[in-house]
């Protein structure tokens, strides 16, 4: 059986556990260096450039990394490779410099994660790329009509950062290759598991490894899977600029990877039950669960995504004072940035500058995190804190 023909949870088990890395050990060890030593002269030339799968220097990777890359790979169907980065936000960074160059345009999501927005205004635009932002919600004809002549690449997220809205991910990718534009898709919050966007027209699949893929709060990593077509600049990328990741990260990734099916299937049930609960509260106005048809772009949801995970909001009724009591009165419910941990955690929503096209929710908003307790303990804990 080739790697594409087995289902994808026997590709979440047995991805990058080659006999050549592990030995008779179940997994890849941590192996961790920076030079190589070589028999001779012969050998030492023969290791560039350099490839997974081959000792040449310690920025280009051992076992650990090639592992990672090789698993994160064979769930994305019809991908050349993945390359590694040293958080979810340097991914972004490095997808977006390796297929844009001065004089570009980057047409952006308006619902980016907002540190993706700070490097396109910041960054980019010291290196002579303009950004315009466009609607998550756009239809692939409008995207025809947004294109302008310096056009190059086409950044999307979905569900988007904060506000949730599901994009209509395979119809703008289909338009955006006639119309000869690099996609890429934010995928942290469904991962390549539940959304493998390569096979649906993606070009640079982004994965903040920090948050699902290592599941457990202690660990900062980036992916980003790549199209045969956008492979080699992201690999001439990641060279020249000279990013590494350290084995032990690459392992501890590797070793969430494993369960990351059983672990979302659960967030996915907590924050269900949640979620509904939630919706029937009067004090909430608004569910904004890409698996409730209350979300913007739900539809696409139903359509694209093998399932839905622990992360959404809620629009509250009432001022933001009353929102900030309720979130600092929660008792299982951390207070702080990030999710894709095992535990829960509340934030609240502040859209201010992050916005620039179309009307975001009106309301008080926080954003939840449904980890991996038992929901019955967070609804009472939810109940309380909305008494
Ligand atoms: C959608 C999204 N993309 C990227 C990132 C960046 O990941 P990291 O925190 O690993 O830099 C985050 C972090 O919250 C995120 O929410």
């Amino acid at each position: 059986m080739s790697d594409e023909e087995l289902g994808p949870l026997t590709r979440l088990v047995h991805g990058g556990r080659r006999r050549e890395w592990r030995g008779k050990l179940v997994n890849v060890p941590v192996e961790r260096t920076s030079t190589v030593l070589f028999d001779n002269l012969a050998e030492l030339r023969g290791a560039y450039p350099p490839r997974d799968g081959s000792y040449s220097y310690g920025r280009n990777g051992t076992a650990t990394q090639w592992a990672l890359c090789d698993a994160l790979t064979a769930l994305e169907p019809g991908a050349a490779g993945t390359r590694l980065f040293p958080s979810g936000a340097a991914a972004v960074a490095m997808a977006l410099i390796s297929v844009l160059g001065p004089g570009d345009e980057l047409l952006m999501v308006d619902s980016a994660y907002a540190p993706s927005r700070f490097f396109c205004e910041g960054e980019l635009k010291r290196l002579g790329v303009t950004t315009r932002y466009y609607h998550p919600l756009i239809t692939p004809e409008q995207l025809r009509d947004l294109v302008g002549p310096h056009s190059r690449a086409l950044f999307l997220e979905s569900p988007g950062s904060l506000t949730f809205e599901v994009q209509d991910v395979p119809g703008l990718a289909a338009a955006a290759k006639e119309l000869g534009l690099v996609t890429l898709l934010d995928n942290s919050c469904a991962t390549s598991l539940f959304f493998p966007a390569i096979a649906r027209g993606v070009d640079l699949s982004i994965t903040a490894c920090t948050k699902y893929i290592g599941g457990h709060s202690d660990v900062m990593l980036g992916a980003v899977t790549a199209s045969p077509a956008a492979w080699e600049a992201l690999n001439r990328a990641v060279r020249q600029w000279g990013t590494a990741v350290s084995p032990d990260d690459a392992w501890l990734a590797l070793r969430g990877l494993r369960t990351l099916d059983v672990r979302l299937r659960r967030h996915e049930q907590n924050a269900l039950e949640v979620g509904r609960w939630l919706a029937e509260q009067p004090r909430v106005q608004r569910v904004l669960h890409p698996a409730l048809p209350s979300c913007p772009g739900h539809e696409h949801f139903a359509r694209d995504f093998a399932g839905s995970t622990g992360l959404f909001a809620i629009v509250l009724d009432g001022t933001t004072a009353a929102r900030d009591a309720f979130i600092e009165r929660l008792t299982l419910f951390g207070i702080g940035w990030s999710w894709g941990g095992y535990e829960s955690l509340a934030s609240p929503v502040d859209l201010t500058g992050l916005r620039s096209v179309g009307q975001p929710p009106e309301g008080p908003t926080v954003r939840l995190h449904i980890g991996l307790e038992d929901p019955a303990d967070l609804i009472a804990d939810l109940a309380q804190a909305l008494a």
